[in-house]
């Protein structure tokens, strides 16, 4: 058995938490300086600004053995001084012990991960079926950076449960069925009012061609947006297409498909870049013919009511500290709504899939969004008691005046325009007094900017709202870095078989 430099463990099959081989080093210490091992238990910091970990137990030692508390920090701190296991450990007053890890002890942790063909991970003992929501473009409109996140954390949630063995089912769940279609419809009406979509007695086949390409598509939708904002008559012709297409209206769904076929190709060659890959593709409108029966059923119980001309399902519980809306299931217009076709998916998936936990992945400012939906979704028994509703909330992505992140020019920066400006600094950083082929290059910046952005969003915690800083994502600077990077990560790519999330400066830490 190997036995390891730093922690002077065994290598056993499952690997212990890191944590429980620093809080063991810890506990040691305390018993070797004549206190009870149990005050050594080392937890995470909450103060990361200051440590990674900490432990307190010197403050509760105190009394027993009559001392202060700083004191006893002391004498533990003086035998693990020197320890590798340690960059830093430090007795703080009144007697605190703040610890940073050393990178080799990581890097060592991670290399002995790696080499169980497990990656030490065990099998969950109970799989479940989960479903993933994640990714959550709207036809019709590019991609942009705020997409890109629920993507990556989505993909890599479903990566790690698939690992774990659950059965895991990732869904796109494309926004296609709200107001954003009307305007679209509506805008191509006022443009091409001659097209057969728009001719209401028409009862042929309709063209096979899409009478726009992506790029007009992309073009239409935002000024289609802009209109509605300040002309109300365009607006209400968007609403009133929106309820057309809804209810059926055979030339807006023929258009709507034609809308669905053009962006859907082009959305499939965007993740497909980032090598996020979903197992459905569901739209909001494939809970459409789940909807009637969903709302009669929330009708006779008597859950759903009508208030103001919509139909509302109160979820506000007393226990609320802030206000939680009503549900509205129709509105007066009988258009169904965001939170419609949200409770309606919950049938279809319960149907179709019938899964024990069902996870989105979406912007955190959705989070109400969700309340609403889980709750009324409990109430009205749309989901088993114990099927799992979870919202993963996640941040914005700022640039680096703290704003979200914008283009140059202060416009919404589109996915494949980010990606290529990594993708291009990497190329730049790659062949920067080296003497390397283009071709190769050019595919090492590929991989390595790929990875660099994933590994910038995963390396922060998914609530928060971080910096995309190109030029901190692109730094492959010190040759300890960079041999991590090469070997390491390309490790991990092999055993899992996906892109590598660790940037080998940030495994090691930075060394300069
Ligand atoms: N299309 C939505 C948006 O862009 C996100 C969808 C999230 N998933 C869901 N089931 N609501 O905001």
């Amino acid at each position: 058995m190997k036995l390891c430099g730093i922690c002077r463990l065994e290598k056993v099959e499952s690997m212990e938490k890191i944590l429980d081989l620093i809080s063991k080093k810890v506990m040691d210490a305390f018993e070797g300086c004549g206190y009870e091992a149990s005050y050594g238990k080392v937890g995470i910091s909450n103060r990361p600004d200051l440590c990674e970990y900490q432990c307190n137990g010197a403050m509760a030692g105190a009394k027993k053995y009559k001392k202060a508390p700083i004191m006893i920090a002391n004498d533990v701190v003086a035998v693990l001084k020197e320890d590798p296991m340690f960059d830093e450990i430090v007795a703080v007053n009144p007697g605190f012990i703040n610890i940073r890890v050393a990178g080799d002890f990581v890097a060592e942790y991670l290399n002995g991960m790696q080499a169980d063909e497990r990656l030490s991970v065990e099998k969950a003992a109970e799989p479940k079926t989960i479903m993933i929501d994640y990714g959550g473009a709207n036809v019709a409109k590019p991609l942009h950076v705020g997409h890109l996140r629920s993507a990556i954390i989505g993909e890599s949630i479903k990566r790690i449960g698939r690992f774990v063995g659950h059965k895991v089912i990732g869904d796109v769940h494309l926004g296609d069925w709200g107001l954003q279609m009307g305007l679209i419809i509506t805008e191509v009406k006022e443009r091409q009012p001659e097209l057969v979509y728009f001719d209401e007695s028409y009862e042929g086949e309709y063209p096979e061609e899409a009478p726009f390409t992506i790029s007009e598509l992309e073009e239409i939708y935002p000024t289609a947006s802009g209109k509605s904002k300040v002309d109300e008559a365009f607006r209400e012709a968007a609403l009133e297409a929106t309820a057309k297409l809804q209810s059926g209206v055979r030339g807006y769904r023929a258009l709507w498909q034609q809308i669905l076929n053009v962006s859907i190709a082009d959305l499939k060659k965007n993740y497909g870049n980032l090598n996020v890959e979903f197992d459905l593709w569901k739209k909001e409108s494939d809970a459409q013919p789940y909807i009637p029966e969903m709302v009669e059923e929330m009708k006779e119980k008597g859950y759903a009511y009508m208030d103001q001309g919509a139909l509302i399902v109160d979820v506000a519980k007393e226990s609320d500290t802030k206000e939680v809306p009503p549900c509205i299931i129709l509105k007066s217009d009988g258009a169904a709504l965001y939170t419609t076709t949200d409770l309606a998916t919950i049938i279809e998936r319960r149907k179709l899939f019938d899964p024990d936990e069902i996870i989105y992945v979406v912007d955190k400012r959705q989070e109400m969004h969700f309340i609403q939906v889980f709750r009324c979704a409990r109430k009205t028994g749309l989901v088993k008691e114990d099927t799992g509703l979870k919202f993963l909330g996640f941040g914005t992505m700022n640039g680096k005046d703290g704003k979200p992140f914008k283009t140059r020019e202060g416009g919404v920066m589109r996915l494949e325009h980010l990606i290529a400006d990594i993708n291009e600094e990497m190329f730049r950083k790659i062949t920067e007094n080296h003497e390397v082929d283009e071709a190769e290059a050019r595919e090492t910046a590929k991989l390595v900017g790929l990875s660099a952005i994933k590994y910038g969003d995963l390396s922060n915690q998914a609530s928060k709202d971080y910096v995309f800083d190109l030029d901190k994502f692109t730094i492959v600077r010190g040759q300890y870095e960079v041999r991590i990077f090469f070997t390491q990560s390309v490790a991990i790519k092999s055993v899992l078989n996906q892109d590598i999330y660790a940037r080998g400066g940030q495994i090691g830490r930075k060394r300069d």
